[in-house]
């Protein structure tokens, strides 16, 4: 049985709990949580021991699942590794460039399995197109979210960008070229809504917008490439090919055009999307890649890209401020 302890029981870390109950092959061992009172309510309803130090729920697990705030992911993982601890850490990987770069290196020198939660790779509207052959070649994005003062110890870029960064750079296999950005710090010290454009080597384009001072909820992904377009849709787990019709394609819902080369057939296509539970899935997948000795699912490194990306934004929004 695997032991695990995880850090940081708000409000995703009890949806880790819940989980972790439901996988097989794991003992949860107990947790750590600096809040006396949220401490006491986690204890009692999961019937599982508080520890009183990170130290020691480190010293009696073999891995550690942190999900508190980003400002504290450096220290408990670099703790964790030092320990000989496999990780999994929540979104975004730390707080600083120093402290992601830190992190890798701690990473690789240890013989650890460390894992970052973007959770979206797992979302099943994304996992429908594990089929297809994706090289988008323009990139729209929306992803809005209402206000929560929970988050907003760092940007709207840390806090919800860095979840379309991480696909964008997973499914785009070129070097960033430029990137220009605007941000608005509206509600909270740090932007909470920002438009950004990513160009790439390759001429891919990237236009995201993501904001958590919106009315409604929205989280779609939109993308371009020769013969198709694909809808993602993250929130409604719902997906949608439009492409040029193929022999291969069969039921789908076709309808011909005339364009300037002759008749062309077009295919609309759901593809099937299946019921999945995201944050099991990604925490399996941490088991896994303990048990079987092979790379997780998101390594160090993805998560340090992301942050490098969504940190060059920042730049380019805190050049544009006005101090
Ligand atoms: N993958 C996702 O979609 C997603 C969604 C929400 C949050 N997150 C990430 O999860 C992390 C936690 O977010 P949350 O919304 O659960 O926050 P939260 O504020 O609800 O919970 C954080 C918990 O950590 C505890 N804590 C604070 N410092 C601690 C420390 N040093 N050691 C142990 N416990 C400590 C707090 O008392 C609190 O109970 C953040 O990094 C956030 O970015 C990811």
């Amino acid at each position: 049985m695997l032991k695990i302890g995880v850090i940081g029981a708000g409000h995703l870390g009890k949806i880790h709990l819940n989980n972790w109950a439901a996988i097989e092959g794991v003992k949860l061992i107990g947790f750590c949580d600096t809040d006396d009172e949220n401490a006491k309510i986690v204890a009692e309803k999961y019937a599982l021991p508080r520890f009183a130090t990170t130290n020691e729920l480190l010293d009696a697990c073999d891995a550690v699942d942190i999900v508190a705030p980003t400002t504290f992911h450096f220290e408990l993982c670099e703790a964790a590794i030092k320990k000989g601890k496999h990780v999994f850490v929540e979104k975004p990987l730390a707080n600083t460039m120093d402290e992601a770069r830190a992190l890798v290196k701690l990473a690789k020198e240890a013989n650890i399995k460390f894992q970052v939660g973007h959770v979206e790779r797992f979302n099943p509207a994304f996992l429908a197109l594990k089929n297809m052959a994706l090289q988008p070649m323009f990139i729209e994005v929306h992803r809005l979210a209402q206000f929560n003062p929970r988050g907003t110890d760092v940007s709207v870029i840390l806090d919800l960008m860095i979840h379309d960064i991480d696909i964008i750079l997973h499914l785009v296999k070129s070097n960033v070229n430029y990137i220009s950005a605007n941000g608005v710090a509206v509600m909270s010290d740090t932007p909470d809504i920002a438009n950004v454009r990513i160009e790439f080597d390759n001429g891919c384009v990237a236009n995201l917008t993501s904001s958590r001072i919106s009315m409604k909820k929205m989280r779609k992904m939109r993308l371009f490439q020769k013969d198709a377009y694909i809808g993602i849709d993250f929130l409604e787990k719902k997906t949608e090919v439009i492409k040029l019709n193929t022999p291969e394609d069969k039921d789908v819902f076709t309808f011909d055009i005339e364009t300037n080369n002759g008749k062309k057939t077009i295919a609309v296509a759901n593809p099937h999307v299946q019921e999945v539970n995201a944050i099991k899935m990604e925490l399996e997948e941490f088991k896994n890649a303990i048990l079987t000795n092979t790379e997780t699912a998101v390594p160090v490194v993805d998560g340090f890209r992301a942050m490098e990306v969504a940190h060059q934004i920042l730049e380019k929004i805190s050049k544009k401020t006005i101090h």
